[in-house]
């Protein structure tokens, strides 16, 4: 298996409850390394901007309100098959289906606050990830 990174978000439903390091613990447990991490307070237009995506989504307006609601801690993760693996452990977008032990499972409040972001694939991890940091902002 491949040597991957990606981009983890930890968000202000999580950093309000001071999650940051339980949220982390769990990844390094599993084998991922933090190889970059920031905390930042994202403006309306960098979510906006982050977010593109899901542009024409009904839940756009409020995913956007949400995450400027408060810091989030921008990460990059990296291991073996980083991007998978992270998805696994984050569990689903809904905390209700997420599997039991996952971080929303125990975590999230709600499908919007949902304590986590990560990658859906490699392509828009490397995308995800030059978004937050630079090169030498990323020590593996
Ligand atoms: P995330 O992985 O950050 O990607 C988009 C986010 O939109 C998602 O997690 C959820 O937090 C949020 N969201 C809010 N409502 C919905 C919804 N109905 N379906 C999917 N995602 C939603």
């Amino acid at each position: 298996m491949a040597i991957e990174r990606t981009l983890s978000i930890i968000k202000p439903d999580a950093t309000r409850r001071n999650l940051t390091g339980k949220i982390n613990a769990k990844f390094e447990a599993a084998g991922l390394r933090i190889v970059a991490q920031k905390r930042i307070h994202l403006t309306i237009a960098q979510a906006e901007a982050f977010y593109g995506v899901h542009k024409a989504r009904p839940f756009f307006a409020g995913l956007v309100a949400f995450m400027t609601s408060g810091p989030v801690v921008a990460q990059v993760l990296e291991g073996e098959a980083a991007v998978t693996k992270n998805r696994d452990i984050m569990g689903a977008t809904d905390p209700k289906k997420a599997a039991p032990g996952t971080i929303r499972a125990e975590f999230a409040e709600d499908i919007e606050a949902n304590s986590v972001h990560g990658s859906d694939a490699t392509d828009t991890a490397a995308q995800e990830i030059s978004f937050f940091f630079s090169g030498i902002e990323i020590v593996g």
